[in-house]
Order: C-alpha cells, then sequence, then structure tokens
C-alpha cells in the first residue's frame, strides 16, 4: 500500500532534513509533503529550500517561509525569529525567494486531506492549534476529512467524532465517520523535549509517527559560527 510523508518545520536545519529524508527512501515512500517553514531559525536555508523543492510533492507556506519574503508580516516574531529572517533573507538567492514566495497557503490531496501551515481558519492569519479546543475550530471551519498541520512544532492528533473532540496518542487508524486534525511536529526544531526529527507517516488508514536521531551537535555549532542567535544552538540539542 502507498504510503505518504508529511514533514513541517525544518527552519533551514540541513543534517535533521537529510536524515528525515533518507530514512524515507530507505522505506522506499517517494510521495512526500512539506507543511512550511523550510526557513527561519538555522544555517542552512539555501540547502534546505533546493531539496525541498526537489523532493516533495506538494508544499504549503509557512509564517517563516512568506515572512523572509516580505509577504507576511514579522512584528509578532520575537526578536530572535525577527533576527533569524533578516540573517536568512540575506542568504537565499532570487529564485529561492522567489520559490518561497510561490508557495500556496493550502493543498488539497486526494483521500480528502487538507495541508495547511497554521489552522485552516484563515491561514494567512497563522493561528496555532495546541489543544482540544483549537483543534475543534480548525476542523468546524474546515471539511476534510484530515488536517495535516504544522506551526507548534509539538507532534499531536485530534479527532472529532459525533462532535466530540478528543486527543489521539500516535499511531492510530482514521475511523468511518470521524474527522482528524494531525500536527505533524517538526524536522528541524522539535519543542515537545525530544530534540529527534519527527514525521508523520500515512498509510491506507493508519497513521503513524517517525522519530529521527540526526548529528544535532553540527547543526547547533553551525548556528553558532554562522552568528545566529546562540540560543537557537542551544534550543535544538534539547528540544524545546
Ligand atoms: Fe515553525
Amino acid at each position: 500500500m502507498e504510503e505518504k510523508a508529511f514533514i513541517s518545520d525544518i527552519h533551514s536545519n540541513w543534517e535533521a532534513l537529510g536524515k528525515t529524508l533518507e530514512k524515507l527512501s530507505a522505506q522506499a515512500i517517494e510521495e512526500i509533503y512539506c507543511l512550511g517553514d523550510i526557513v527561519g531559525y538555522g544555517p542552512d536555508p539555501e540547502l534546505c529550500v533546493e531539496e525541498v523543492r526537489k523532493r516533495c510533492t506538494g508544499v504549503v507556506a509557512g509564517n517563516h517561509d512568506w515572512g523572509v519574503v516580505g509577504k507576511t508580516s514579522i512584528l509578532d516574531f520575537n526578536s530572535i525569529a525577527q533576527a533569524a529572517v533578516y540573517w536568512t533573507r540575506n542568504k537565499l538567492n532570487d529564485t529561492q525567494k522567489e520559490y518561497l514566495a510561490s508557495l500556496p497557503l493550502t493543498l488539497h490531496l486526494e483521500g480528502d486531506i487538507l495541508l495547511v501551515h497554521a489552522s485552516p481558519l484563515m491561514p494567512q492569519e497563522w493561528f496555532y492549534v495546541v489543544d482540544e479546543y483549537s483543534a475543534r475550530i480548525a476542523l468546524e471551519n474546515s471539511s476534510e476529512k484530515v488536517i495535516m498541520v504544522g506551526h507548534s512544532h509539538i507532534p499531536e492528533a485530534f479527532r472529532l467524532k459525533e462532535g466530540e473532540i478528543e486527543t489521539v496518542p500516535f499511531p492510530f487508524r482514521l475511523e468511518e465517520g470521524a474527522r482528524y486534525l494531525v500536527n505533524v511536529g517538526s524536522v528541524g526544531q522539535p519543542r515537545d523535549g525530544d530534540p529527534r526529527a519527527c514525521c508523520v507517516i500515512l498509510k491506507g488508514e493508519e497513521v503513524r509517527l517517525e522519530r529521527l536521531a540526526y548529528p544535532a551537535e553540527i547543526t547547533s555549532n553551525k548556528i553558532r559560527e554562522r552568528g545566529l542567535p546562540p540560543l537557537l544552538a542551544h534550543r535544538i540539542r534539547e528540544g524545546w
């Protein structure tokens, strides 16, 4: 049965992206979708943009992708995120910037799946989906069976069935008559206390989460050497 992989929030982390794509290739998963935030925070935006462009079947825009190209406001970004946006702007060439600017806010996949970086409720406002309350709002403002999101960097899934919203642990099966919101976590900057890269795989009705160890110390050193805020070097090794 054909498998689809969903990756998100790579944030210019080449080592984490490389390890993730290598693992997906080893499992013969060729259909890979990216839920945005290819860039921001990390030291290798050019490599990550080129690789995502080459390897992913579909990609949607994240707030950092559009922030870097001036297509969304970064006024509500914290000062570290803003510093990384300015740094990244100077690294990318025009073609890479045009690619980021061209990314759509949403994509619909066969199988009644919606891809969006943040909430499907006004995607350009980048609302976070982080609990059952915000997941219900997201699901009630969309119609697809499965909504795949990123943005919070925390992998988790919610099921809406017969008006009841519930958190569901990975792995799980898509049930008849239920709708789902799945946050696929972050490849390059996980924030759930586990520094390993993560992604979600969909195989038929089965949804599973994969965690992948990668050499975060290499990325961390590059962040310091290239003059990005040192806190960014620290957090990827801790997973927060
Ligand atoms: Fe992000």
